[in-house]
Parts: structure tokens; C-alpha cells; sequence
């Protein structure tokens, strides 16, 4: 068993890099595809992709950015991402994320399709010692992108995105049609797993489609989290819905229970979208997005 173990492994290393991207963003980032139910778990500064059936699809090889040793110069973040967000960092290694929950309703379809793609989402988010995000997990309403991956429609999903430009793992599923109509209600959940490992486990999935895409996503530190819009491609208002987008009833519970926080707004400078805290706080939060003018 052990050599078997052994062989295998010595297999799988030739083949680290199994997945072929199935397609890429309009910037340029591969975009991979695994089943339902995939966990990614941290290995050293690689991100390991198990499928179901327990057999190492893909490595993301040095995702995760080093320790920074003390006393040495910080990073300047890298910002290629355009991003409107409500975040809250959250440091206390003995009270950490137990869920992210929220609600809205699928918005009117953008009358203009140019390959843009737009993200909906709230995500789990792993950042590096300066507290510059690499990773975030999410349970997505996605609007756009190549035929392969979306199109002019809105689909949802459940995706691991490495930042900057690490690119971002998808979940395919036959079984699963992930197309969402106009003013469909959706409720998502980011889930902590505690699996008595040193890992922080997050299960990123659907409450209103519990049969839609799952994925687990381990870290080796705590993570924060943030709500709201990425996109890419976006170069006039008519790529936007129409009208803003709520997260309506968006939760967050910490292991003492609802955290006092009030959400850090940003604004994505290359569209002009933003984001509002209508209601503020950690229970029954409002955060809408607002997509310029
Ligand atoms: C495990 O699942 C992967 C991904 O679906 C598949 O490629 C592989 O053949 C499966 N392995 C076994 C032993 O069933
Ligand atoms: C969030 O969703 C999960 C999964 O449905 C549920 O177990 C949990 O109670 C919810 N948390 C809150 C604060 O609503
Ligand atoms: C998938 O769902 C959408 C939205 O409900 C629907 O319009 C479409 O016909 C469905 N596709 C298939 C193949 O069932």
C-alpha cells in the first residue's frame, strides 16, 4: 500500500499540472474546471485540488505568498482586480469565521454583451502577512464570459480565484443546469469546517439549490471576508444591469457570534461602480452595489 502510495505519488508529480484551463478571462487569467465537490487543501505555499473520489487533480504551485520576516520591507499591494467591496478583516486567530450567508434576487441581464464578466458574491478571503488578498472562495452569480464558461446570461457557481493573475478554479457539473433566470431568489453560504486538522476549512454553496456546485477550500490562516462586484471587461454603463443589486440579509458569524463591525466600502475606479452599507453590521446586513451612472 505504501509503495503503491509512493508510485502514485511519483505519478502525480509528473502530472502536477493536470488541468488544462477550459478557457480564460477577458484578461487573460486560466480559467480550470473541476467536479462538484472538489476540495483544495494548502500544501507549503502550493494549493492542492482533490476530486471527490480523493485523487489529486491539479496543484496551483505558489499561490500562496511567503511569510514575510519581521522587519522586512512591505509589498505595496498589486492591484489589477476591479473590485467594488464591502470587507471587514478579521485578525483574532481564536475567533474566527463560522459563516457568511446572504440573499438577493438575479438582476436584469446588461443590455450589452461584449465578453465582459461580472461577479456577484460574497467570499471567503485568505490574505498574505501584509494583508494583501491571494484567494477567494465564493458562491457566484456570474454574468458573461466565453461560451464555454457563461455567456450572455447569468449562471451561478462555485469558484476559487487566486490573485492577482493565478487564476481561477470552476466547478463543472452535467448533471447541474446553472443557468439562473431574471428575479430568481438566491440565498448563498460560505460554511467553516472544522475537521480537528490545522486548516481553516470553508464549503462554499447554495442553500436555495443545495443540488448546485459545492466546493471546500482549506487555509493555513484565518481569513477574512468581503461582498460585492469584480469584473472584468466592462467598458460602458450598458455592460452593468440596469438597476443597483442588494445582498439582503448578509450574516456574518464569528466563534463568540455576531461580530460588532461596520463594513469598509471600496469603489471599482475603472467602472465607477461602488458599494453602500444600507444596513450596516454583522446581522441582517444591507450592501448594495451600485453600478455608476
Ligand atoms: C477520480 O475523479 C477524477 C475527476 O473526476 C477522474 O479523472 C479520475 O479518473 C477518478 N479516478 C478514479 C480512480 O476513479
Ligand atoms: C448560514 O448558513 C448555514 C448553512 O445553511 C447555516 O447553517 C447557518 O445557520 C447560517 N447562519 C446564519 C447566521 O444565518
Ligand atoms: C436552464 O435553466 C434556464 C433558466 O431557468 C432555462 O431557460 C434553460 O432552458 C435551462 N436549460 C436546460 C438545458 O434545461
Amino acid at each position: 500500500m505504501f509503495f503503491l502510495r509512493c508510485l502514485l505519488a511519483a505519478l502525480v508529480s509528473h502530472t502536477a499540472l493536470a488541468l488544462t484551463p477550459v478557457g480564460h478571462t477577458p484578461s487573460g487569467k486560466p480559467i480550470y474546471v473541476a467536479p462538484s465537490g472538489s476540495r483544495v487543501k494548502p500544501v507549503g505555499r502550493n494549493m492542492e485540488v482533490f476530486a471527490p473520489n480523493g485523487s489529486l487533480i491539479h496543484t496551483f504551485v505558489n499561490v500562496i505568498p511567503p511569510t514575510v520576516t519581521k522587519g522586512s520591507h512591505a509589498l505595496a499591494p498589486r492591484q489589477t482586480l476591479s473590485l467594488a467591496q464591502a470587507t471587514t478583516p478579521l485578525t483574532d486567530p481564536t475567533n474566527i469565521l463560522e459563516s457568511l450567508n446572504t440573499s438577493y434576487t438575479v438582476p436584469s441581464a446588461p443590455t450589452n454583451f461584449e465578453s465582459q464578466v461580472i461577479y456577484l458574491s460574497a467570499n471567503v478571503v485568505a490574505s498574505d502577512d501584509n494583508g494583501v488578498p491571494f484567494g477567494m472562495l465564493r458562491a457566484v452569480l456570474q454574468y458573461g464570459a466565453t461560451s464555454f464558461w457563461g455567456g450572455p446570461y447569468w449562471t451561478i457557481n462555485t469558484e476559487l480565484e487566486f490573485l492577482p493573475d493565478g487564476g481561477t478554479l470552476s466547478i463543472s457539473d452535467p448533471n447541474f443546469n446553472n443557468t439562473v433566470a431574471v428575479g430568481t431568489a438566491i440565498s448563498t453560504s460560505l460554511v467553516h469546517m472544522d475537521e480537528g486538522d490545522d486548516i481553516f476549512w470553508y464549503a462554499a454553496g447554495f442553500d436555495t439549490a443545495p443540488e448546485a456546485p459545492r466546493l471546500e477550500v482549506g487555509w493555513s490562516t484565518p481569513v477574512s471576508v468581503a461582498v460585492g462586484l469584480e469584473e472584468e471587461g466592462v467598458t460602458q454603463r450598458s455592460s452593468y444591469p440596469a438597476e443597483s443589486f442588494t445582498f439582503s440579509q448578509t450574516s456574518l458569524t464569528l466563534t463568540n457570534g455576531a461580530p460588532k463591525i461596520s463594513w469598509d466600502l471600496s469603489s471599482d475606479p475603472s467602472t465607477g461602480a461602488y458599494i453602500t452599507a444600507d444596513v450596516d453590521g454583522s446581522e441582517n446586513a444591507e450592501l448594495s452595489v451600485h453600478f455608476g451612472n
